[in-house]
């Protein structure tokens, strides 16, 4: 059986530290979409690494790390990433897993990512410039080049139709800030170097792995406000980040997945641009990007930030059928005296608690619930009995709006400050 663990709001939940949290208990772990667009943050020992398309159960040897065919894949950066991860490991990677089907990103995917955002001038979406919507472009358009390719004998020739190609897109938008040379020298360098590394069709080593009875977890990156569908279109990324994604992005049926685990933060962040009904453009806003750290792991871009969204929470919940919640941060909230919630949208004058087909439309007032806050700090909290009962009011509501028990409580971005709500075994 697959278990899941994704974001429920617009990335940056805590999704890396909670896959390495839980990777113990798996035998595989498995990234399904996304791509270096993604900044996953680890802690532990004192030490502390951001992976970008490594999955986040690298650090357990015993551990097999799957980078699934859903994957955009960029040579360049992912042999950056491995020269780190090998780094703080001390050993060599011999526990990942490149699928053979995962789409490369070319250097002149990223040129155009660049491109195409320069082209969109104050409409631009905020991405974070990695190439990540031009490649999943080439694999929709059927003429992607795949990870397996790189031994191929027909690499260089179709690599060269694809860049063709996009220079023809490049002089279109009239974007001329790039040296092509010293890209292609890196990425050509970059797909020499991944060539010693394991390459499987990564839907049969995981589907054998669950036949055998060994337990697979999917790691999700971005966020579902950020899904292609059903986030707030078009600034969204451009892939399936609800638990859906997994099927297509690692070959498994959905009869096979088990647990939906959600991860939401306290309060909200987004980073980029688009909707984002219960941002705080103020004091309270600033001290939440302050106190919580609210920098993109990625780009180091000042993340938008605001309080918990509890419409947008429940429709994620309901479109990747969690059957359990994850809570992060709830550290950075001590210390205020009131804390709100959203717990319906106002539009139009009417009140509703679903989320609108067209967010990027529709002028939302968000209707708040004020609860009481708490003055301890709850970061060096070891068990539930030890948390303040305001904290307990706030998590109770959470629960009981959302009818998904809230299994697990973050209180500090440390492997350690990780607490079993519940009792719960995950
Ligand atoms: P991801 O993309 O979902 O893996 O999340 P990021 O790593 O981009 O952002 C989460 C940030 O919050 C990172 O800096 C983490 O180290 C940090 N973090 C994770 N959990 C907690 C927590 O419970 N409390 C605090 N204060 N920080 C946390
Ligand atoms: P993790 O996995 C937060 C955002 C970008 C931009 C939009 C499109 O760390 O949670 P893209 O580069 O995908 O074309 O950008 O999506 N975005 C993220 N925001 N966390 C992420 O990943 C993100 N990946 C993309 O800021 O608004
Ligand atoms: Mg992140």
């Amino acid at each position: 059986m697959i278990d899941v663990v994704l974001g429920l709001q617009w990335g940056d939940e805590g999704k890396g530290k909670i896959a390495d949290f839980l990777t113990p208990k798996y035998d595989l772990v498995a990234r399904f979409q996304g791509g270096p667009n993604a900044g996953h943050s680890l802690a532990f020992n004192d030490q502390k690494v951001v992976l970008n398309t490594i999955p986040s159960g690298i650090f357990h040897n015993n551990c097999i790390n799957v980078i699934g065919n859903g994957v955009v894949v960029d040579p360049v950066r992912i042999k950056e990433e491995i020269a780190r991860v090998e780094e703080m490991r001390g050993n060599p990677l011999k526990n990942l897993v490149f699928s053979k089907k995962a789409t490369i990103i070319l250097p002149t995917h990223r040129v155009l990512d660049a491109a195409s955002e320069f082209a969109r001038g104050a409409e631009k979406i905020g991405s974070t410039l990695r190439g990540i919507t031009p490649a999943y472009r080439d694999k929709i358009g059927r003429t992607a080049l795949f990870m397996g390719e790189i031994f191929s004998d027909h690499f260089i020739k179709h690599y060269e139709q694809l860049k063709k190609t996009h220079l023809k897109y490049i002089g279109y938008y009239g974007y001329k800030d790039f040296d092509l040379a010293a890209l292609e020298k890196e990425f050509f360098d970059a797909v020499e170097f991944l060539k010693k590394f394991k390459f499987d069709d990564t839907e049969y080593l995981v589907n054998e792995s669950c036949a055998k009875g060994l337990k697979v977890l999917g790691e999700g990156a971005q966020g579902s406000m950020l899904d292609i569908d059903f986030g707030s279109y078009p600034y969204v990324t451009s892939s399936n980040t609800i638990s859906g994604g997994i099927c297509s992005g690692l070959g498994v049926a959905p009869s096979k997945v088990k647990n939906v685990s959600g991860i939401f933060k306290a309060y909200c962040t987004r980073v980029g641009s688009g909707p984002f009904p219960t941002e705080l453009d103020n004091e309270i806003g600033e001290l939440l990007r302050q106190k919580g750290f609210e920098f993109g792991a990625t780009t180091g871009r000042p993340r938008r930030c605001g309080w918990l969204d509890l419409v947008a929470l429940k429709y994620a919940i309901m479109l990747s059928g969690v059957n359990k919640l994850i809570m992060m941060k709830a550290d950075v909230l001590s210390g205020m005296d009131t804390i709100n919630v959203c717990t319906h949208y106002k539009i139009d004058g009417e009140k509703t608690d679903r989320v609108p087909s067209n967010l990027c439309d529709t002028k939302v007032e968000p209707v708040y619930t004020e609860f009481k806050g708490w003055k301890e700090d709850i970061s060096v909290c070891k068990s539930t009995s030890e948390l303040p009962q305001t904290f307990k009011d706030y998590i109770k509501f959470i629960e009981e709006y959302t009818g998904v028990e809230i299994c697990i409580i973050s209180v500090g971005p440390d492997r350690e400050q990780t607490i079993l709500n519940h009792q719960k075994e995950l």
